[in-house]
Parts: structure tokens; sequence; C-alpha cells
């Protein structure tokens, strides 16, 4: 097997369980040095655990691969930049950024809680832009010494959730949503530094998904996080320097481009509001689809 993260450095945040644990074990395997970030918080973000970090890395270790713990909380900014440190402190280096560590708070939005709301949005939105912010800095830092792209890489994590929608999950889904809008203008701003980003949206049976419904255990292994790891390995790899500012679909069975809010039908303007609801309902699609992996329809 070719290894193509060879001498990279990478932090998988949220590798002590479920899809980042497979991110880093598969990038281990391809050469890669790897920071196992994980507070080990429950799937509410609530309590702590070190020893699934430690797992993780015991792992890579016993495979004959490097990595050490971080267990740092992704959604605190001086805890971001502990993180990214530890990478430089360690290997002298930083080469990959995957933002994985999640939780789930769900609710319907005329029960919801500020603090599910808040605490959602901080662990994805904020533990996807805190991370970022400062592996930017980095680069941009390395950039301005060397003058060459530094090849850096950034993957976050969107959901389903937040580019297709799910009922009882708008917090989740708004931080998944922007999760994937921050990415697209991050990959823009980056370019100038050799900097790729990316989004994984993943499927996959792990503690978080584990409830949602009854699976074959066919089903169930098609949906192991293993089939997600590949996809991100590769955008982590140098050969992926072309790639930027994508939404890829990883899990069951397909892998697949995602392309969100294309302009659809339209027409000139008019002054008239009735005349333009009866232009807004001609031009509505008849069917909105989900071109989800499930193929669920929306409504
Ligand atoms: N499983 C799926 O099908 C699926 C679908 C769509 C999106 N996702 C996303 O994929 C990512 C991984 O999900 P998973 O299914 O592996 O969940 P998981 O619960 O198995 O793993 C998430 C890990 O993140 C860690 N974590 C939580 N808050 C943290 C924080 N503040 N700092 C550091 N670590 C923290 C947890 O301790 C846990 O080990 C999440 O972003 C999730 O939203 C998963």
């Amino acid at each position: 097997m070719p290894k193509l993260c060879e001498g990279r450095v990478a932090i998988v945040t949220g590798a002590g369980r479920g899809i980042g644990r497979e991110h880093a074990l598969l990038l281990a395997a391809h050469g890669a040095r790897v920071v196992v970030n994980d507070l080990g918080a429950g799937v509410d973000g609530t309590g702590r655990d070190d020893s699934f970090a430690a797992k993780t890395v015991a792992d890579i270790r016993a495979a004959g691969g490097e990595a050490i713990v971080n267990g740092d909380d992704v959604s605190s900014w001086s805890g971001a930049k502990h993180m990214i440190d530890a990478a430089l402190a360690t290997w002298g280096k930083l080469d990959v950024l995957i933002n994985n560590a999640g939780i789930l708070r769900d609710r319907m939005l005329v029960n919801m809680t500020e603090e599910e709301w808040d605490s959602v949005i901080q662990v994805h939105l904020k533990g996807t832009f805190a991370p970022s912010r400062h592996a930017a800095a980095h680069w941009r830092e390395v950039h301005k010494v060397t003058g060459a792209p530094t090849k850096g890489r950034i993957i976050n994590t969107t959901s389903t959730s937040g580019i297709y929608g799910n009922v009882g999950q708008s917090n989740y889904g708004a931080a998944k949503a922007g999760i994937a809008a921050f990415s697209i203008i991050i990959a823009r701003e980056l370019k100038k530094f050799g900097v790729t980003v990316n989004v994984i949206s993943p499927s996959a049976v792990t503690r978080m998904t584990e409830g949602l419904r009854v699976l074959t255990e066919e089903q169930k292994a098609t949906r192991d996080p293993k089939w997600v790891s590949p996809t991100v390995v590769y955008l982590a790899s140098e050969a992926a320097q072309d790639i930027t500012g994508r939404v890829i679909q990883a899990g069951i069975g397909r892998i697949a481009i995602c392309e969100g809010w294309r302009r659809g039908a339209e027409e000139a303007q008019v002054d008239d509001p009735e005349e333009a609801g009866r232009l807004i309902r001609r031009m509505l699609p008849k069917v909105r689809r989900n071109a989800g992996m499930d193929g669920m329809e929306l409504d």
C-alpha cells in the first residue's frame, strides 16, 4: 500500500471515538504523525475522560506509528491554540487539521433551551473556527518565511442535517451548515498560502447515531466509520493540492460531491406583490428531493 501521508503531521479532533478515531488510525497507517485530540465527553458534551484519546494513541503506537494525546476543548480559544502548539512542539510542524469533534442536544425548536443552542453552536462552529484560525495563522507565517505553498490542509465535518435539514436538530444543523459556509469562504482566503479546505459529510454508525433507526447487519457494515476515512486521508495528502472548497459525502457505500444553493429559475422583477407571488409559485420546483445517501424525501 503506498503511504499517502508519509512524514506529515496531523491533528484530528474528537479522535478518541467514532469517525475521528478511524481518521487518526488511517492517517497513522499512511505515515502521518497524529495529535489525537479528545475531551472524552458524553454525546451531549458533558463530562470528560482522557482514556479514549489514550486508547487511540496506544493503538497507533502498537501498529508502529507515532501519536500523542491532547485533551483540549476544541471550542476554547486558548485550548485550540494549545492543541496547534502541541503539534509544533512535538514534531516542529503542522500539515493537516481535521475538525471532527462534535456533540448533540436534539430538541424541537419550541422546547429548545438557550443552553442547548449555545453548547452545540459552541462545540461545532467555534470548535471548527478556533483551531482553523490558529492553524491558518501558523501557515501564513510559514508561507511568509518560505514563500512556497505550505500544502496545509483543513478538513471540516458537516452533516446531512446541515446541508439538507433534519427535524429536531435546528441547533446542530445550523452549526453544520455554518461549517460548510465557513469552509468555502476560508478555502478562498487561504489559497494564497497553499492551504486547501474541504468538508466531509459522513454517515456512519457511532454512539452518536446508533439509536436513530433499526439497521440490518448488512446496513451496519456499510455504515462502519472506517468507510469515511479514506476520503479524508486522500484530502489530507499532498496529492490533493488541487481540491479545495468542496463538500463531499462519504459513507453508506458511496462517495458523493455535494453542491448547494445553486440559483434556480428566475424571472424579471415586478412592482406588484401579487404578481411576485404568482411568479414565485410558477418557478418553485414541484418536487424537492433530498440528495442524501438514503434518498429520503424532504417534503
Ligand atoms: N456518525 C454519523 O453518521 C455522523 C453524521 C454526520 C455528521 N457526523 C459528525 O461527525 C463527527 C464525529 O461524530 P461521531 O459520530 O464519530 O461521534 P462520537 O460521539 O462517536 O465522537 C465525537 C467525539 O468528539 C469528542 N468531543 C466532543 N466535544 C469535544 C470538545 N469540545 N473537544 C474535544 N473533543 C470533543 C467526544 O469526546 C467524542 O469522542 C461529528 O462532528 C458529527 O457531528 C457524524
